[in-house]
């Protein structure tokens, strides 16, 4: 038993985890409890250098590998809550489940799971990432019936900085891996973190949900101009070619086949929608009404109560990034 109410947050040091262990300090310091406890956060990473870092910044670390059950043991000690978010490849089915033995063990009592927007079986969209996080969320949903958040997101406006552990945006261009006139559902890393510690603060009201965070549509080209206006210079963008994506990754690690078997994926259907979109140019067809049938959910502003952050509010947020590297 402690005196606080702890919560681990994953990923402390990726997009959504860094935001929410922020958020989840500053209610701290606002005097927030659950339980009749004040709330304690601590951010997880694997590596000492990046725990010092966290510490050093006037965080509560502790290291944790997914890969390493027993390092789960020592990291969810007293922990009330968590967040988990893994990383980009198949590992993290058994990640997630050794992990959710452990908080079962330890007595964890809310469970917060960062996923992916599911599409309908109907689309017969076969994405090896997508099946990947439903596998570990039935396992997750058995383990913790009555007290899992599912958070299902689409895609981050945080891609548009950097994406696969590199800078995405350089003089002003962004170089994408989908094409000019496909839309694409998104969301702010920011607020997938705030409903995230939305539910952490408020299990009783989050226990057992599932929320869809999808807040605005638009394709890259329509992304670039409402970036473009809100930062006052022009932000462009150029279709990354999938096998360059491969061999970056490949550059960065070789030895990370996990990561690599995913980019793979991504890499094969980047070109492929590249050869559709030229076939599409060429014979001055436009997409089919299913494939451009996307529509914005309500979920995180109803979770929030408030107005979510769209693209230009994403870009005003960020736009020393966008100029920067512009
Ligand atoms: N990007 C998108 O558009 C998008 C959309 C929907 C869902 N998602 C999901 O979001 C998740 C990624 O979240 P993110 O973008 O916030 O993260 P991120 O910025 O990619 O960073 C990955 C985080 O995972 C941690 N991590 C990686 N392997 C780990 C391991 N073995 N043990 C413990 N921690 C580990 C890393 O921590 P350390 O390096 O510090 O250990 C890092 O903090 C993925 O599951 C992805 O499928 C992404």
């Amino acid at each position: 038993m402690t005196d606080s109410y702890r919560i681990l947050v994953t990923g402390a040091t990726g997009v959504v985890g860094a935001s929410l262990l922020a958020q989840l300090e500053n209610a701290a310091k606002s005097g927030a409890k659950v339980d009749g406890k004040p709330i304690e956060a601590i951010g997880a990473t694997r590596s000492e250098k990046k725990k010092a870092a966290l510490a050093a910044n006037g965080s509560k670390a502790v290291i944790l590998d997914l890969d390493n059950p027993d390092s789960s043991s020592g990291a969810l000690h007293g922990v009330d809550a968590v967040f988990l978010a893994t990383s980009y490849t198949a590992s993290m089915c058994e990640q997630s489940k050794f992990f959710a033995d452990v908080c079962v063990d330890v007595g964890v009592k809310h469970f917060v799971h960062l996923g992916v927007l599911i599409p309908p079986r109907e689309a017969k969209l076969y994405v090896p990432l997508i099946a990947w996080h439903e596998l570990a969320e039935l396992y997750i949903k058995t383990t913790f019936p009555d007290s899992y958040t599912f958070l299902h997101a689409g895609e981050f406006l945080d891609n548009c900085l950097s994406y696969n552990g590199r800078s995405r945006i350089r003089d002003g261009t962004i170089s994408w891996y989908s094409v000019p006139d496909r839309p694409t559902l998104w969301i702010a890393g920011a607020d997938i973190a705030a409903v995230a510690a939305t539910a952490l603060l408020n299990p009783a009201h989050h226990r057992g949900k599932t929320y869809r965070l999808g807040t605005q549509v638009a394709t890259i080209s329509e992304a670039c101009k409402i970036f473009s206006d809100a930062v006052g210079k022009e932000i462009r963008h150029e279709m990354m070619d999938g096998t360059q994506l491969y061999e970056e990754t490949e550059r960065e690690d070789p030895k990370d086949v996990g990561r690599l078997g995913y980019i793979k994926f991504i890499a094969r259907e980047a070109n492929r929608r590249r050869k559709d979109y030229e076939h599409r140019v060429r014979s001055g067809t436009t997409l089919s009404s299913d494939e451009s049938r996307l529509k914005p959910f309500p979920d995180v502003e109803q979770v929030l109560g408030r107005k979510t952050m769209g693209l230009r509010e994403f870009a005003e947020a960020n736009k020393d990034a966008f100029l920067e590297r512009s």
